[in-house]
């Protein structure tokens, strides 16, 4: 291959800085750690907005008037339930399977209950995104359940989003402070620009899927642990560290084996990203509000992870990113570690449905072209002729 086919100088390994998109949903400046979410900072949206009034913001650029927010709000809530028929399919899975997969099936085969193909219908629009808002969290809780051999547990209509979910899992109307601080983090994980899961489910969508296709293929790229998955990897590498004594041998262990470190580093930020910033200040005010005892033994632990973690990879500009703290806070929360990317995936569907209709108003298939490496004009050597 010439050094000065164009195809060559163009190539950039995992599409870092290639633009694939035009797009007004996010912004990222990751030499500042700054985020904006349709203009407004990740900061004032953690702090005054809520999850559904910031997936209304993503989906229709502007933030709702009060009408407009009572009707999103309302719609969601009265599309909750989900079928038995995808009970039945989640009943069906194996009880140790991961729970990503569960509830990409369970998205892929709920297409096939609302079917979308015309996705330039404008209600067609509306409602498959009020629906896979409304019917993601009903179907991980319902694996969680019904995974641990307990009944399913119906939505409830007076509870607010993430009530509702911690709700769905136990049966017990959660704690208000708990309830927010998931609301929080699930605004934190609404949507960030031309991630993997996004251009995953552009790239369907560029296909003209319908968006349970395109939601369910996003899932499956978000499980991945160098992705969504990394805040379960987070937690258990805390587990795996076990005491502050082991956390420098721990890390220059792993940095001298070449490993990664689990919820460090990300391909945009060169900063501590601004998620964990806050992330990291909720779990601080959980912690000083629940409990008596101050922060708990893993959240402890985590901090000196940071420490030390900073110390050794910041020269390379490596800092905690979003997945650091938010496994600890899902873990107050008592979630189990392999739900974590579930949570993720209920958050991202916002961000996921804002850039499915921005880019079907304007779409052209997604085609990108390869180098080609391999060889030419080989012959054909019959079976009984092989060696
Ligand atoms: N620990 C140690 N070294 C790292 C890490 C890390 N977490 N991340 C990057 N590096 C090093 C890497 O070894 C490489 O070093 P060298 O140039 O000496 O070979 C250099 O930094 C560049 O790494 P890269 O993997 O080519 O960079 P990338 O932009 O492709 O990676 C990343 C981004 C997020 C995949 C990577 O930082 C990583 O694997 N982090 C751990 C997994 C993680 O926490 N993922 C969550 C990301 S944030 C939320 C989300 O998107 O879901």
């Amino acid at each position: 291959m010439a050094m000065n086919d164009p195809s060559v100088q163009a190539f950039s390994p995992g599409l870092a800085g290639v633009p694939a998109a035009k797009s007004k949903i996010s912004f990222v400046d990751g030499q500042t750690g700054l985020l904006e979410y349709r203009g407004i900072r990740i900061e004032e949206l953690a702090a005054h907005s809520s999850f559904m009034e910031t997936t209304y913001l993503l989906l229709y650029d502007r933030l709702p008037t009060k009408a407009e927010m009572d009707r999103f709000s309302s719609d969601v809530v009265h599309h909750r339930r989900i079928k038995y028929r995808i009970t039945d399919l989640i009943k069906c899975l194996p009880e140790h399977g991961h729970p990503m997969d569960a509830l990409q099936a369970a998205v892929a085969a709920l297409g096939m209950f609302y079917p979308a193909r015309n996705v330039l219908d404008p209600e067609v629009q509306y409602w498959s995104t009020v629906r896979l808002i409304a019917k993601v969290p009903t179907i991980i809780a319902a694996y969680y359940r019904l995974q641990r051999g307990d009944e399913q547990i119906q939505p409830r209509d007076d509870l607010d989003h993430a009530s509702n979910f911690l709700y769905m899992l136990t049966e017990t109307v959660p704690n208000p402070m708990i309830a927010k601080a998931l609301d929080t983090c699930l605004t934190l994980h609404a949507e960030h620009t031309m991630n993997a899961s996004t251009f995953s489910g552009m790239v369907t969508a560029s296909t003209l899927a319908d968006p349970y296709t395109v939601v369910s293929s996003a899932i499956g790229t978000l499980k991945g642990p160098l992705h969504g998955g990394a805040a379960q990897e987070v937690v258990e590498m805390l587990e795996a560290i076990g005491s502050r004594e082991n956390v420098r041998p721990y890390l220059e262990q792993k940095l001298a084996a070449k490993e990664k470190v689990m919820g460090f580093g990300h391909r945009i930020y060169k900063v501590k990203d601004p998620r964990a910033i806050i992330l990291q200040q909720l779990a601080r005010q959980l912690f000083a509000r629940l409990s008596r005892h101050g922060p708990s033994p893993l959240y402890a632990l985590a901090e000196e992870v940071e420490r030390v973690g900073e110390e050794l990879l910041q020269a390379k500009g490596i800092h905690a990113n979003v997945d650091f703290y938010s496994g600890v806070l899902y873990q107050t929360m008592g979630l189990d570690t392999d739900f974590f990317p579930t949570v993720f995936a209920m958050a991202r569907v916002s961000g996921w449905l804002a850039h499915w209709l921005e880019q079907i108003q304007d779409n052209r298939l997604f085609r990108p072209d390869q180098i080609y490496e391999g060889a030419h004009g080989r012959a054909y050597v019959p079976l009984n002729q092989r060696t």
